[in-house]
């Protein structure tokens, strides 16, 4: 027995203290250490995020060129691990085998299990960045029958991303700066995001002093689900069921029936009762890769902005506050640059990477630390003896 308090998905119980991530939903407002997100996004680059979530302070510049040596020592994937991909099916969704070739590095790194070791919790920490983006590209590729492209550590984080992804062995590939800037943002606006379900994932995993590599497989698993990381996925293939502008008309009503289990993906979200302060700076980044590549034909494109100029204006949407999310606009570049939908997760995946990394390295070094152990309110049958079998 016991008096419990009762808060289903965790709609009103901290489960840390924390001094990463700040947000005000409320305001719409996103801070990083003290540092608000747009400000990020338009001066900084994904890696100096990653310093700054991981060590809680922006790197000198001598910091940061140590930073980006260490990450990109260690972008190759152990060539063993090949045989692994090869195990899935061919048509394997990416996050599938992002779950489980992450998971399996903890076979590969043994001595990251001892997570009261600093150096081993650091150098875990620079595997897990530098090796994401080679694993989501190898899955890509497993995907569509490609061979794998090796990382090339002479270019930016964002660029090599994008290169393994669409380079094809015997043609030049030439990455566009517009485009590996725009990655680059997709990569930083998607790093932390406080208390989330696979960040909470991670550190209820962790708290038992599991190995961290098998932790963060367990964040993908979470993050894979069309509520939170997977919505990106789902919006994309909502717009392309929509189809035509005439349609939309139509999915708003459904969204509006209360009968009817359809949502408008990439809209509402727990904590942002305003606008997302990532979706203002996507959606930016959005106009400039389209303008840049020069889609306006595209009708999933078109049915995005016309769906979301309804929305703003439908006093069902206004009232509830439900605004695009972050994933509206990051489905729209994605599909812009040629990524198909099963790609879009995992690229949040290997984004969210040092979120779930940073809260993972505070958890641990945290001396209230206990394993995670939330109580229930039992409801079910009150003491009865065992009936056996033929009385049954
Ligand atoms: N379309 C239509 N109605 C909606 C939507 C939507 N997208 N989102 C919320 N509502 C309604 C909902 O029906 C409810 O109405 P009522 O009060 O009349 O019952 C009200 O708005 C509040 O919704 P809720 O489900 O209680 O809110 P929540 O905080 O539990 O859910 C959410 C947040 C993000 C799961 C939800 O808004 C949703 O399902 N959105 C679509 C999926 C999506 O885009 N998810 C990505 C979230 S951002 C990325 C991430 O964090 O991973």
């Amino acid at each position: 027995a016991g008096v419990f308090t009762y808060d289903p998905g965790f709609t009103s119980t901290a489960s840390c203290d924390s001094t990463i991530t700040f947000i005000d939903g409320g305001k719409g407002e996103l801070l990083h250490r003290g540092y608000p997100i747009d400000q990020l996004a338009e001066k900084s680059h994904f890696l100096e995020v990653c310093y700054l979530l991981l060590y809680g302070e922006l790197p000198s510049a001598a910091q940061l060129e140590d930073f980006e040596d260490r990450v990109t020592n260690h972008t190759m994937l152990h060539e063993q691990m090949h045989f692994l991909f090869r195990g899935y099916r061919r048509d394997a969704h990416p996050m599938a085998i992002m779950v489980g070739v992450v998971g399996a590095l903890s076979a590969f790194y043994h001595d990251s299990t001892d997570i009261n070791d600093p150096w081993q919790r650091e150098v875990a920490s620079i595997r897990l960045i530098a090796k994401m983006p080679t694993i989501a590209a190898m899955a890509y590729k497993y995907s569509i029958g490609q061979p794998f492209v090796y990382p090339r550590n002479d270019i930016d984080y964002a660029s090599n991303f994008l290169r393994m992804c669409f380079a094809v062995p015997a043609e030049d590939y030439e990455v566009n700066p517009i485009l590996s800037r725009a990655m680059d943002r997709i990569f930083t606006l998607h790093a932390d995001h406080e208390q989330n379900a696979s960040t909470s994932t991670v550190r209820l995993a962790s708290s038992s002093g599991a190995n961290p590599f098998a932790c963060i497989a367990a964040g993908i698993a979470c993050l894979w689900g069309p509520a939170h990381g997977g919505a990106n996925q789902a919006c994309l293939e909502m717009l392309r069921e929509i189809g035509s502008v005439d349609k939309i008309p139509e999915y708003i009503a459904r969204a509006k029936d209360k009968n009817d289990e359809f949502r408008l993906m990439g809209f509402g979200h727990r904590v942002y009762k305003n606008f997302d302060p990532r979706a203002k700076v996507m959606k930016q980044s959005a106009d400039e890769v389209l303008d840049l590549l020069g889609i306006e034909d595209n009708p999933t494109l078109q049915v995005a902005k016309e769906l979301e100029k309804a929305a703003l204006e439908d006093d069902y949407f206004v009232d509830k506050k439900l605004f695009p999310n972050v994933d509206f606009y990051s489905g729209i570049i994605l599909e812009a640059m040629g990524f198909p939908t099963s790609m879009f997760t995992p690229i949040f995946a290997l984004s969210r990477t040092v979120g779930w990394i940073s809260q993972w390295k505070e958890m641990i070094a945290d001396p209230q630390l206990k394993i995670g152990r939330p109580r229930q309110l039992y409801q079910g049958a009150t003491l009865r003896d065992y009936v056996d079998i033929e009385k049954r």
